[in-house]
């Protein structure tokens, strides 16, 4: 089959990670028999710099018409200023909203060649398989108004957090539809104490979930959550929550894992008539200017996600599957980048590390 993949390396890192991402699937497309045409964009920095914007007309005319996105990572320091009108995160902003892409899918999976490596003691991470589903172009991110200003009493900053009926309904079927695939357990985290938003965000939750009877549903309250995720991690299955909640948790919950490096993420939007939709699959780490064409970044989550667009987008399951039984190959045999190596000394490279996975690939 052949695909059209849109790749946007985008600042830092995320050049030399994509590059990895793009090689593992070369060797996927020879082993399967796929053909993946490339088109490359600039993205946040890279674009501020080559056409003063961080997202171009071209740029999302190419998204739009792509059948995937592969998205590195966006912030550079050179316009890192948050008051500035022109920054890097508004490439990824602007394509989640010009392309829907309102569910964010966050897989928390324990690597067990690493469960000696997670911060947390080995007994509380074993078997640890979450999927964090984080509502992503609603809510606080992207509210109305959003302001500063200044008074005689000072400066002061608004935000709006805000959420419509049909946007919990339509992440909450997404939620329960993964939660069937998996354990049927839905942990729906909110702050509905507190917050309207998160009254209507459990209502609607609710009601959804009266289509899904075969699916448990519980409630908890997002500090109670954070909480959770580091005293009881197996005890969750999907969790679905709202955008900054999500961002926050998923921060948290990679760490589990050993390292922010290793994980992946898929942003999926509904699918229309013809069964299409563009989704975008990037690592949930950032750009990493410190550690930038240094070759010490870790492909993997990079890698992971280009398994994931295989499987959601291209619905290729066995050459994700593939992929995902090479990177643990490589972890069992003890390869390492530096941010998970013991003894880093013996740590390989960001592109030593792409080519060991993909000779482990070719089947
Ligand atoms: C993420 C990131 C982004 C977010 C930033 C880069 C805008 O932290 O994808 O989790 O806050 O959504
Ligand atoms: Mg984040």
């Amino acid at each position: 089959m052949k695909f059209k993949i849109m790749l946007a390396p985008g600042d830092g890192i995320g050049p030399e990670i994509i590059e990895q991402a793009q090689k593992v699937l070369e060797t996927v497309g020879k082993r399967f028999d796929h053909q993946f045409e490339y088109v490359e964009t600039a993205v946040g920095g890279a674009s501020i710099e080559r056409y003063g914007r961080a997202l171009t007309e071209e740029t999302l005319a190419v998204a739009k018409s792509a059948d995937a996105i592969l998205f590195g990572a966006v912030g550079d320091p050179r316009y890192d200023d948050p008051t500035a009108e022109v920054r890097p995160e508004q490439a990824l902003l602007g394509l989640r909203r010009e392309l829907d892409l309102f569910a964010n899918l966050r897989p928390v999976k324990i690597w067990d060649p690493l469960i000696n490596d997670s911060p947390l003691k080995p007994e509380i991470v074993r078997d640890t398989d979450i999927m964090v589903i984080r509502e992503l172009t609603s809510g606080i991110y992207f509210g109305e108004p959003k302001k500063k200003w200044k008074t005689e009493q000072g400066r002061h900053a608004l935000n709006t957090m805000q959420y419509a009926e049909h946007e919990i309904e339509r992440i909450a079927h997404v939620a329960f539809q993964i939660a069937r695939l998996r354990n049927k357990r839905v942990t729906s985290v909110d702050k509905a104490n507190v917050l309207e938003t998160s009254q209507l965000w459990r209502e609607v939750v609710v009601e959804v979930a009266a289509d899904y009877p075969d699916v448990a549903l519980e409630h908890i309250l997002v500090d109670a959550c954070a909480m959770h995720l580091i005293n009881n991690p197996r005890r969750f299955d999907v969790i679905v929550t709202a955008n900054m909640f999500g961002d926050i948790l998923t921060d948290e919950a990679a760490m589990l894992t050993g390292s922010l490096g290793m994980m992946p993420s898929a942003s999926l939007t509904a699918r229309n008539a013809e069964g299409r939709g563009t989704g975008l699959y990037e690592p949930i780490h950032g750009s990493a200017p410190d550690i930038a064409g240094q070759g010490l970044a870790n492909p993997i989550g990079m890698i992971m996600s280009a398994a994931m667009m295989l499987r959601l987008s291209f619905g290729l399951d066995e050459e994700a599957k593939a992929i995902e039984s090479a990177v643990n190959t490589a972890l069992e045999q003890g390869l390492r980048t530096a941010d998970i190596a013991r003894d880093k000394a013996k740590a390989l490279s960001t592109t030593q590390m792409g080519d060991e996975i993909r000779e482990r690939l070719t089947g």
